[in-house]
């Protein structure tokens, strides 16, 4: 039983980073002409009403995309990532917030492909109704974590993987580790974004040192930080993204956009960022 729903969070500041960063790295992509295949493990609904009985719930994207919405000083980058969303704003109006297939549906090409896995039965109608008959797209209402499996190497052999689960499933940490060592042992060279959540739990806290430990040529791990967790520990403080093989233009884009993103998200006083690397 899956009690997670993207829609209550969508929009908020962990998309706004992960967004962002998924924008970097296709754009990235995106310079080579040869195509390429993105798999995107969990894949959500592809799309979600902001107006819609869950997002109006808490009101997550008011302290995420919404306090983007109407400023003049955005980081090219950031800029880049909200003209997307502005995209599914036609009329200027905050309504709808993209997932990552939908952001995936707006940068890939022709040449390109996309794989998404969405196990929960009602995003992954929602999903297959809009992307199902897409040419290059594929869903399944398969495991992810298991599914990534038949996906790689892509027969070009230039791939980028997002892992962004909801760690609600029983053993997520352990499952992303175990499915990215097995990946990453058939295609090397992949391009793999794991997102995590920063939450009073020894599992979130180790899993960037545990990801390190699988990228032998190169990462990326970018946290953004936004709020206390409340009195008694519990909370979303913030969120990461840990890229392996990460594009080499990344890291000098994102010291742009994370203090940026800490001071227009934060929260509180103490909001705060962290973006180191590894290069091969
Ligand atoms: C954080 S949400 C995904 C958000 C989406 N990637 C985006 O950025 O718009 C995680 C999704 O994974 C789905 N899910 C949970 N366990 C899964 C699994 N083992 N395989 C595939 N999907 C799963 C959940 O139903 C949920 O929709």
């Amino acid at each position: 039983m899956l009690a997670y729903r993207h829609a209550f969070h969508a929009g908020n500041h962990a998309d706004v980073l992960k967004h962002t960063v998924l924008t970097r790295v296709l754009r990235y992509m995106n310079g080579k002409d040869k195509g390429y295949r993105l798999v995107d493990t969990h894949a959500g609904a592809g799309g979600y009403s902001l107006e819609g009985r869950y997002a109006q719930k808490k009101g997550e994207f008011e302290a995420g995309v919404a306090r983007l919405w109407g400023r003049d000083d955005l980081p090219e980058a950031v800029a880049d990532y909200l003209s997307i969303v502005r995209q599914f704003n036609p009329d200027g109006t905050l309504t709808q917030y993209p997932g990552s297939p939908a952001f995936a549906q707006m940068l890939l090409r022709p040449q390109d492909q996309l794989r998404m896995f969405e196990l929960h039965p009602t995003d992954h109608r929602i999903l297959a109704s809009y992307l199902g008959t897409v040419r290059g797209a594929e869903v399944y209402d398969k495991d992810g974590f298991d599914g990534l499996k038949g996906q790689v190497p892509p027969p070009t052999r230039r791939g980028v993987v997002l892992m962004d689960p909801s760690y609600e499933g029983h053993g997520d940490y352990g499952r992303v580790i175990a499915s990215l060592r097995d990946a990453i042992t058939r295609f090397a060279e992949g391009v793999y974004m794991v997102w995590y959540p920063q939450v009073s739990k020894l599992e979130a806290a180790q899993l960037p040192k545990r990801l390190e430990a699988l990228a032998p040529k190169g990462w990326l791990h970018a946290r953004l930080t936004v709020q206390q967790p409340d009195s008694m520990g519990f909370g979303l403080a913030g969120s990461g993204v840990f890229i392996i093989n990460p594009p080499y233009t990344l890291h000098a884009e994102l010291l742009e956009v994370m203090p940026y993103l800490t001071e227009v998200l934060g929260q509180y006083d103490d909001a705060n960022y962290l973006l180191e690397q590894r290069a091969a």
